[in-house]
């Protein structure tokens, strides 16, 4: 899924494989692909929190559909920090990044956690009531990475 996703994102194989080959992608490229990644990651958030707020009708294949997308992307998420591209393009990733690498996997890991948590339980919930506390746990996922790994 991860690399069938990448290769759709970036229609190249290139970034297929980690480490030592994709230190050769240039930082521009590596730079727009996180952003595209994370873009994807908003993009489909925005309907899960649209019904959780009520402004869109709660509709459960809709809302697993997107939450199963997010829990997708955050598995590909971890790839797109490789070392050296910090710097490049326009970047707000900081470099505590690379500094701090064990804190850094901590927020990811729990990204990963809890958007594959809302994954499962959008499975089963036939009322929004039902997905807003754990959606609200993914967002603040997304927040203790944004308020300390990504500049204002
Ligand atoms: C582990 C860290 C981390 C997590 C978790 C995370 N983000 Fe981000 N996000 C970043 C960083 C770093 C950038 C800046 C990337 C850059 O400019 O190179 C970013 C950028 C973005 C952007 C702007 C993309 C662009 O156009 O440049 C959006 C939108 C976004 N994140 C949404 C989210 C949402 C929604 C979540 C949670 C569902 C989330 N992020 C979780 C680190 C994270």
């Amino acid at each position: 899924m991860k690399q069938v996703l990448l290769a759709a994102i970036i229609g190249t194989s290139t970034l297929l494989a980690s480490g030592p080959a994709a230190a050769q992608v240039k930082p521009e490229e590596i730079i727009k692909f996180r952003q595209s990644v994370y873009t994807v990651i908003g993009w489909h958030v925005r309907p899960l929190g649209g019904m959780v707020k009520g402004q869109i009708p709660y509709n459960q294949a809709e809302f697993l559909r997107n939450a199963e997308i997010v829990a997708d992307m955050s598995k590909i998420a971890p790839h797109a920090f490789p070392a050296g591209s910090d710097t490049g393009a326009t970047t707000r990733a900081k470099p505590e990044i690379w500094s701090d690498a064990a804190g850094f996997k901590k927020v990811m890991d729990n990204f990963q956690a809890e958007a594959a948590k809302l994954a499962e339980v959008a499975k089963t919930a036939t009322s929004v009531d039902q997905v807003r506390g754990q959606f609200g746990a993914l967002g603040k996922s997304c927040g203790a990475c944004h308020d300390n790994y990504r500049t204002k």
